[in-house]
């Protein structure tokens, strides 16, 4: 089984960006922690960052027929971002969106979200530990567990 962990804009910069609402870990340590989630869960994860929507558009296109479920914060795209959400629906993969920080107690526009309609569920603000939990109950309900 692989899961594809997808990070929009700006999340490559976490470690320097905004501490005390995104945390002090950077993006590599996060990714290595999930991949570590990933191994005690016996699947591959796929993990990519992009600070553009295009590419992260052409990653999806590219992985979608070989992956089972996708994980992603799209960063501030998902307030926005038609085009990644659009192609996020078109692969019919399963999803979860995560947010480092809590969406809905920060700025009133970040409280919208263009791709949780097509989410199976969302976690906002338990931090690096929110996409630990994504995949964990991603792939729990890929395997039909109860
Ligand atoms: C974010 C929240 C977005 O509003 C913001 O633009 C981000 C990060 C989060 O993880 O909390 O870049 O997705």
């Amino acid at each position: 089984m692989k899961i594809l962990v997808i990070n929009g804009p700006n999340l490559n910069m976490l470690g320097k960006r905004d501490k005390e609402i995104y945390g002090g870990k950077t993006l590599a340590e996060i990714d290595s922690l999930i991949r570590e989630q990933g191994e005690a869960l016996n699947i591959e994860v796929v993990t990519f960052q992009s600070n553009s929507e295009g590419a992260l558009i052409d990653f999806i296109q590219e992985q979608a027929d070989s992956a089972s479920g996708i994980i992603i914060n799209p960063g501030a795209l998902t307030h926005y971002g038609f085009s990644l959400r659009d192609a996020l629906a078109d692969t019919k993969l399963p999803l979860i969106e995560v947010h480092l920080s809590n969406i809905y107690a920060r700025e009133e526009w970040r409280a919208q979200s263009v791709i949780a309609p097509i989410a199976k569920g969302q976690i906002s603000g338990l931090g690096w530990r929110g996409y630990i939990a994504a995949l964990r109950a991603l792939v729990a309900q890929l395997r039909g567990e109860g």
